[in-house]
């Protein structure tokens, strides 16, 4: 989940990126709104899930992942949809469409952090441990080689 949500946000970086650029050449910001959403709630916060589901499979692991990926991925492009076709066209009624995206989108957020709250654990502790442990044992064997050396 962690690398599909990595993946899936560069596209969403693209989109965002592409809009600024297209929204500083054109002189016009009515999409401002879109370009802002689809680089923070599309790039910034799915990569840093995406890095956390990564880092602590614990949190990949639980059913409240699928829940956050699936509403964050659903809410978030019917939110920008909506509001870039009610900004081109001036159909107030879409107005239903971003509420819908922006509810998806907050709920999936909401799972995200009682996911974080309820499982997160310092996984990379033992990891850690055992990285400092090797290096350690290897510098009291290299001390003692260097003993060695020195006595015969
Ligand atoms: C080449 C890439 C980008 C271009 C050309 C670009 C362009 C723009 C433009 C023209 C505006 C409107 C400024 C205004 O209304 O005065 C804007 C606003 C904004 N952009 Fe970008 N942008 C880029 C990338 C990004 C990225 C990567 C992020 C976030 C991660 C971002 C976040 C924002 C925010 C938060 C605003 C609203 C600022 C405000 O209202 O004060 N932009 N951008
Ligand atoms: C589903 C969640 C969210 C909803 C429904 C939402 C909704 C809104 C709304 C209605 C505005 C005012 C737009 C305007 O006046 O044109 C706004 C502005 C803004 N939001 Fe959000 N927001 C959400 C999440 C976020 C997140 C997570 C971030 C940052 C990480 C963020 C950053 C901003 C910024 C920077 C602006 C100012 C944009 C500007 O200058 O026009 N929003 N948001």
């Amino acid at each position: 989940m962690g690398i599909k949500l990595i993946k899936i946000s560069s596209v969403y970086f693209a989109i965002g990126v592409l809009l600024g650029y297209f929204m500083s050449t054109s002189h016009s910001y009515v999409l401002k709104g879109v370009h802002v959403h689809i680089n923070l709630l599309g790039w910034i916060a799915l990569t840093l899930a995406g890095i956390l589901y990564y880092l602590f499979p614990s949190l990949a692991a639980s059913k409240l992942c699928k829940w956050h990926f699936w509403l964050h991925n659903i809410g978030l492009p019917i939110m920008m949809l909506s509001l870039a076709i009610m900004i081109f066209t001036g159909i107030e009624a879409l107005t239903v469409g971003t509420a819908i995206g922006a509810t998806l989108t907050c709920l999936g957020v909401l799972i995200f952090v009682w996911n974080i709250l309820k499982n997160l654990k310092g996984e990379h502790l033992g990891l850690f441990i055992q990285v400092f442990s090797f290096f350690f044992h290897s510098i009291i064997f290299l001390i003692f080689k260097i003993d060695e050396n020195t006595i015969y």
